[in-house]
């Protein structure tokens, strides 16, 4: 007679791995004093405060209009692949193929096809620290140990990956080495030269280097971003993901895709179909209207964020409060004094100004004197919070 297994309740292992999301439950508690009717200026999150351009919404209108009955590929459809790959060949001066792209449901979804589809428990993955908090989440799911590597802060350069730290992190057990840059939080970039050396590394090793670019549309002082890609030369091991949430102010569309060579592709998409299946294809039809679009979308973005950025740091400095320039994306990576407690300040600061941003340590516990302040947000929001953030700085 076949025994009756008791059911335990418990839920898997490797959820044990996976830390609780602190951004998560800070932005519910926005909500909530949101729906108690307060206006809170939200410095807390990574999205840009307009909507995608009128002719994405209504690419995307259009194709609503012809319904679609069945399944499409799991990797995309021809169009949006084929003008990825046209984006990142024109920008990397390397040859991407429709084949070598994987269009996913934003970057993070492209993360998590990456890593589940890398990484077995007991593998090593390395990031650096501060990073963008669902790298542990993700690598705990996978049950792969993640190993951080701080950035050097230098007082009057800012924030930097010491690619060597990186390499010195690697054990015979390191799987995958993950970058994002330009940062979040911490607005760094990686010049050709680093880029090429991790990536030079890797492919000697037989690690996987992971770049996570979803900000390469977001550089300032007329810098050039090089992506990863270009130093994938012939083999496997460099992958790239991008996305459309930041770039075209989609992040409610979840649009993202990865960039690797065929025979990893062709294994990434076993992940995918046992996910998704597909990425909606009205969804598509959005993403390749902004790519064949207008794109002067991104160029006054890119100087809206960069005019932002530099009156932020011009605010902050009159009241002699230091901060590195950021070279990219939208945040400012602020130091309190070493006696605040961070944590409390933010949360203090949310319900006496109704101001939210995010304490440093969301980003690694080594960054807890650091909090994170996105400007993506309207100027006539923006300036106000960041001249009470002065005032109160340090009490
Ligand atoms: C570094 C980084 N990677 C990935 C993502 C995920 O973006 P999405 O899933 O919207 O493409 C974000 C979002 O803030 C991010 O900052």
């Amino acid at each position: 007679m076949a025994m009756e297994s008791k059911p335990s309740g418990a839920l898997s292992k490797r959820l044990e791995n996976v830390p609780a999301s602190v951004m998560f439950e800070f932005a519910d508690r926005i909500r909530v004093l949101q729906e108690q009717g307060i206006n809170i200026t939200d410095l807390s999150l990574g999205q840009p405060e307009v909507p995608a351009p009128g002719h994405i919404a209504r690419a995307l209108q259009r194709a609503l209009e012809k319904p679609i009955l069945s399944y499409t590929s799991a990797a995309g459809s021809q169009e949006l692949r084929s003008l990825i790959a046209n984006k990142l060949s024109q920008e990397s001066g390397r040859e991407v193929t429709v084949s070598q792209v994987i269009v996913t449901c934003g970057s993070k979804h492209a993360l998590f096809i990456t890593l589940l589809s890398l990484l077995d428990p007991g593998d090593e993955i390395i990031v650096h620290e501060p990073y963008f908090p669902p790298y542990a989440e993700i690598a705990g799911l996978t049950g792969a140990k993640l190993t951080t590597v701080p950035v050097a802060v230098n007082s009057e350069t800012g924030f930097s990956l010491d690619v060597d730290e990186m390499i010195a992190a690697v054990t015979s057990k390191t799987k995958v080495i993950l970058v994002n840059y330009p940062n979040n939080p911490a607005g760094w970039t990686l010049d050709g030269g680093k880029i090429k050396r991790l990536a030079d590394f890797c492919m000697s090793r037989g690690i996987y280097f992971v770049s996570d670019e979803i900000y390469d549309k977001i550089v300032f002082d007329g810098k050039v971003h090089t992506h990863a890609w270009e130093y994938s030369d012939q083999s496997r091991h460099v992958i790239e993901l991008g996305s459309f949430s930041k770039t075209y102010s989609m992040v409610p569309y979840r649009l993202g895709f990865i960039v690797a060579k065929d025979g990893v592709c062709s294994e990434l998409l076993k992940t995918q179909r046992a996910t998704i299946t597909m990425v909606s294809p009205y969804i598509q039809a959005a993403g390749s209207a902004a790519l064949k679009g207008p794109q002067d979308f991104v160029a006054q973005r890119l100087r809206k964020y960069e005019e932002r950025r530099d009156k932020c740091v011009e605010l902050l400095s009159k009241q002699n409060i230091r901060v590195a320039k950021p070279e990219g994306a939208f945040y400012l990576f602020v130091k309190m004094p070493d006696k605040v407690n961070v944590a409390k300040f933010a949360l203090d600061f949310l319900e006496e100004e109704h101001i939210a941003l995010l304490p440093g340590e969301i980003f690694g516990i080594r960054w807890r004197n650091y909090v994170r302040m996105s400007f993506a947000t309207p100027d006539e929001n923006l300036y106000p919070a960041i001249e009470r953030f002065s005032k109160r700085y340090g009490n």
